[in-house]
């Protein structure tokens, strides 16, 4: 898809659709619906007089323009965005996302989209594109019939009297997050068979390579150099080979020393069958997507590498199956990490949790001053907060603050949930320092409390995406399954960041 920006008119763009947004009960008697209707032949008051449109968020109305001389474009879809004081840049990247699928729909091959959105154009713009981009993923790459096979080849966005300037750099940071997030939903995708850690090292080996990040790639004779006891003792009961992704950003001129190391770790279990904790069968296929939290860290880093922001960046993925055999651990091994804590495995099933402590470890000891790691850690997540918020927690609530700050700007929703020191009791083992599960209760905290142990010294997030990175249902501006879900808000946490550095030098 051809992206570009438009500072002209609406009414000259030769495009073959022109989405609009609509809001909540808004009249086509003065401003803007007036000027719309005019051109339109009165169609649009036509639209919202018979109440067929009301404004309500992801509404839409498709209309043909026969005989109008006034403006270009053929067709129209009216979409609702909802309330006008509520409609922010996370709004309008839906309202792109809802006009690109619908279209789409309708065979049409060129949009403009009129967002409506107030603010800066770099912003507006950015928001539009990354939204469009979004909303074409398709689940449908093993399909050979009833594929969609439709699509859009030119898209517009159109800010009226924008700066040239702000619209290109926002239409380019659009495209590098929308693609970079759909990268990693790529990942989180694609069969256990098809991403194991070997085949996940070499995409990010492309990604590297592609986009001026370093990468090396630790073996499992590396991880027993390193002593990371805990990773190992998951991937034992696996024929394929356990890796430790390490890829790097570096701005020229970096200073660590005086800066700080911003670290992500993402967990990237390939295939979590529960191992010798064997998972009940159904539902079991999904577990192809627990390796979310390290796509999330490739997505992220891919679209880093573009960004260049002036801050370095380390991203780690421990990358493991999580199988059964007659090598596997068993529950009640004891295993020692790469910190020297011993942990009881309780249950083979908690093991994201092992394979993180050892990763979180190994970036500290590459520098990192500040950790935020991500995984589908717990169903326990899924039963407090459903699919619309994201668990985070931690040690450094300025980081917790700043995560569901950029969140919000990006449309992805944190909650915290607390992580008080009573909480580490239930993981306390009788025969070793720590176990690795802690009851039935709080779940979702307990798991956090267990990495707790591997954070100290350094600022410290943990997000839980286990029950935001699938979606169970299509949306309008969205189709179902991996959502990469936290790609989108990691990346404004490093422009945010980077920013505040560039203030303070
Ligand atoms: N990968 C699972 C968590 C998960 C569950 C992710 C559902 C996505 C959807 C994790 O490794 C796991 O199995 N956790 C256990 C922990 C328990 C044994 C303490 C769980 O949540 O049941
Ligand atoms: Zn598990
Ligand atoms: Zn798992």
């Amino acid at each position: 898809m051809h992206v570009e920006g438009s500072n002209g008119s609406y009414l000259d763009i030769g495009v073959q659709a022109l989405a609009i947004a609509v809001f909540k009960d808004e009249k086509a008697d003065d401003g803007f619906l007036m000027d719309l209707d005019k051109v339109t032949g009165g169609v649009v008051k036509s639209v919202i007089e018979s109440e067929e449109l009301k404004g309500k968020e992801a509404e839409t109305v498709y209309l043909h323009l026969v005989g109008n001389s006034e403006i270009k474009a053929q067709r129209i879809l009216l979409v609702g965005v909802g309330e006008r004081e509520e409609y922010t840049a996370a709004q309008a990247s839906q309202m792109a996302g809802t006009a690109v699928r619908a279209l789409r729909g309708k065979s049409v091959k060129s949009i403009a989209i009129v967002s409506r959105l107030e603010g800066k154009a770099d912003e507006v713009s950015a928001a539009v594109v990354e939204g469009s981009f979004l909303a074409l993923f398709e689940l449908d790459k093993y399909r050979t019939a009833d594929k969609e096979e439709r699509e859009i080849e030119r898209l517009v966005v159109v800010i009226d009297g924008a700066d040239e300037g702000d619209l290109k750099r926002g239409v380019e940071r659009g495209r590098i997050i929308g693609e970079s997030v759909n990268v990693t939903r790529d990942l989180a995708n694609e069969p256990g068979a098809y991403m194991t850690p070997t085949i996940m090292a070499e995409r990010a080996r492309e990604v590297a390579t592609e986009f001026n990040l370093s990468i090396d790639v630790l073996d499992e004779a590396r991880m027993e150099q390193e002593g990371m006891g805990s990773l190992l003792s998951v991937t034992r009961g696996s024929e394929e080979p356990a890796k430790l992704i390490v890829l790097k950003y570096t701005p020229p001129n970096a200073d660590e020393a005086k800066n700080g190391l911003l670290a992500f770790v993402g967990k990237g279990v390939t295939f979590d069958s529960g191992g010798i904790s064997l998972k009940p069968g159904e539902s079991m296929e999904l577990m192809k997507y627990d390796m979310t939290g390290g796509a999330t860290v490739i997505g992220a880093m891919r679209a880093i590498g573009q960004l260049k922001p002036s801050i370095p960046v380390l991203g780690v993925i421990p990358c493991t199956e999580n199988l059964p055999s007659g090598k596997a651990t068993k529950p009640g091994d004891v295993v020692r990490a790469m910190t020297g804590k011993t942990i009881e495995v309780i249950n083979t099933d908690a093991e994201g949790r092992l394979i993180l402590a050892d990763a979180i470890a190994y970036a500290k000891k590459l520098g990192a001053t500040k950790i935020i790691d991500m995984a589908t850690l717990t169903g326990a997540v899924s039963v407090a907060l459903g699919d619309v918020n994201t668990a985070v927690l931690g040690t450094d609530q300025e980081l917790i603050d700043e995560l569901i700050a950029a969140g919000k700007e990006a449309g992805e929703k944190f909650w915290q949930l607390p992580l008080d020191k009573e909480y580490s009791k239930q993981i306390k083992s009788d025969i070793a320092d720590i176990k690795n599960v802690g009851g039935r209760r709080a779940g979702t905290i307990t798991a956090a409390a267990f990495l707790k142990e591997f954070a100290d010294g350094v600022s410290w997030a943990h997000l839980d995406i286990a029950g935001t990175a699938w979606g169970d249902e299509a949306k309008p501006y969205r189709s179902k399954g991996p959502t990469g879900v936290a790609v989108r808000t990691l990346i404004r946490i490093v422009t945010r960041a980077a920013l505040k550095c560039d203030g303070g030098s």
